[in-house]
């Protein structure tokens, strides 16, 4: 006998029998037994927006999967591009699929000049690289007219490509331009983390050499963000992609959403939080005007999880082995203590809030020489090719266009007043 739900409409007495698929119910009988009423769900908090094989998060047991992996299985003995590779075709690599797809991405890294001369030129010098990439992303879609033809699957893939090989292009040039620096052009002998580092950091060497301790750690790090789900940022790609816009302006929606402090931007929240507090002893007094009211703690608790974020865990760790070659991130001991504060206090612990992924990242990314205000670009990065996973995954399947209800509260039809007579 299959699990179901009835539903009971007490104004006719009419039911519908609702049959349990996959954890959910669809809402097709809903609509059929109930036309005109709609399920009210602010945040999506009970809505499945679609059956999805990419990621499964179990939040209750703090538990992540990419395809069926373990996070701490790729995360310890995967790359960022392999990951990559699971997430936008669905299995691992072989050695020769992994080797074309390496060679596809590096040699898709460059830009057009123009975005160079002209569009960082068009920003002003202290302009946040967020608002840059996010820019730079849409701003790809002009030059590449076929990335327009989103039915077909090899098109599809090639912007894929570009898109993961472009974003971290985009990024270190933001950097280069707000520190006044000449950009750097990819190098095409280095891995992708090294590549990104030489774009950003190097200066007069003739060829950069990243620390491998801090290039493994950083591909590490995109490992850990590379998808999550139907976050706030996944589901912005998916709601500009299913009005079949192009990827590049879909992705440029993801961005623009995870800029927000309680999304992405909450690595940037919590060193500017941990900086507030500026010492050790300060502490209780911030977790107590947390729970005042005044504000959050940044980089604790989230929609799904209600454990420990195991990408937090396994950060923790890295932190530690980054530090041996930066040296301590004098911000560490106050993270260390807000974090025992508060899962020992009962707000925090009746309310289930944990540290997230964003508690650790910016200590790291700050010890190896980031601006905070790059921290959710590297977050942007990673996540890339989990946000072109669900673009692809949902044109796919041929999705309807996004196009939610509302339940409206406001004035009911009235005449219009000239202005003479209001
Ligand atoms: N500090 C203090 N109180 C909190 C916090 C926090 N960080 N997060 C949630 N709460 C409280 C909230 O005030 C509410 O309390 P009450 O029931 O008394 O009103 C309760 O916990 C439930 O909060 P909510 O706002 O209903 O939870 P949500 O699922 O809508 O929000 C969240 C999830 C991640 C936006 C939120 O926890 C938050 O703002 N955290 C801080 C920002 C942050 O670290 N974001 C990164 C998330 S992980 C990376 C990513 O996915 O981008």
């Amino acid at each position: 006998m299959p699990e179901s739900i009835t539903i009971t409409d007490n104004r006719t007495g009419e039911s519908v029998e609702i049959p349990i698929t996959d954890g959910g119910v669809e809402s097709g009988p809903w609509t059929k037994l109930l036309p005109g009423i709609w399920f009210k769900d602010e945040g999506f908090s009970a809505t499945a927006i679609t059956n999805s094989a990419i990621t499964y998060i179990d939040g209750d047991a703090g538990q992540l999967e990419y395809r069926g992996y373990p996070i701490e299985q790729l995360a310890e003995q995967s790359t960022y591009l392999e990951v990559a590779y699971l997430l936008v075709h669905g299995e691992l690599p072989t050695t020769d699929q992994l080797d074309a797809w390496v060679h596809d991405i590096t040699y898709h890294t460059y830009i057009h000049e123009n975005f160079k001369q002209r569009m960082f030129g068009a920003f002003h010098y202290d302009a946040h690289p967020m608002g840059m990439l996010t820019a730079g992303a849409a701003a790809l879609s002009t030059f590449y007219e076929e990335s327009k033809d989103i039915d077909d699957p090899d098109l599809r893939h090639r912007q894929i490509v570009r898109l993961i090989a472009k974003m971290p292009t985009l990024a270190a040039g933001a950097h280069r331009y707000s520190q006044g620096w000449p950009f750097v052009y990819p190098d095409n002998d280095l891995s992708y983390t090294e590549n990104f580092l030489s774009m950003m950091f190097r200066m007069a060497e003739p060829s950069y050499e990243a620390d491998p301790v801090l290039a493994k750690a950083l591909d590490q790090l995109f490992i850990l963000h590379a998808d999550h789900e139907q976050n706030c940022s996944t589901t912005a790609v998916r709601v500009v992609g299913s009005s079949h816009a192009d990827p590049y302006s879909a992705v440029a929606a993801g961005c623009a959403a995870l800029y927000g402090p309680r999304h992405g931007g909450a690595n940037e929240a919590v060193l500017n939080m941990l900086d507030e507090i500026g010492s050790f002893d300060n502490v209780d007094a911030f977790v107590e005007s947390v729970k005042n009211g005044d504000g959050r703690l940044m980089g604790f608790g989230h929609r799904v999880y209600k454990n420990y974020d195991p990408r937090a865990r396994i950060i923790k760790e890295t932190a530690h082995k980054v530090f041996e070659v930066t040296g301590k991130n004098p911000m560490l001991d106050i993270a260390l203590k807000l974090e025992e504060t508060a899962l020992a206090d009962d707000y925090f612990i009746s309310r289930k809030l944990y540290p997230n992924v964003d508690f650790y990242s910016g200590l790291i990314y700050q010890a190896m020489g980031f601006p905070t205000e790059m921290f959710t670009v590297l977050f942007a990065i990673a996540r890339t090719s989990g946000w072109l996973s669900h673009w692809d995954e949902m044109l796919e399947r041929n999705t309807r266009i996004a196009r939610p209800r509302q339940l409206y509260i406001g004035e009911a039809t009235r005449d219009y007043v000239a202005i003479d007579a209001r």
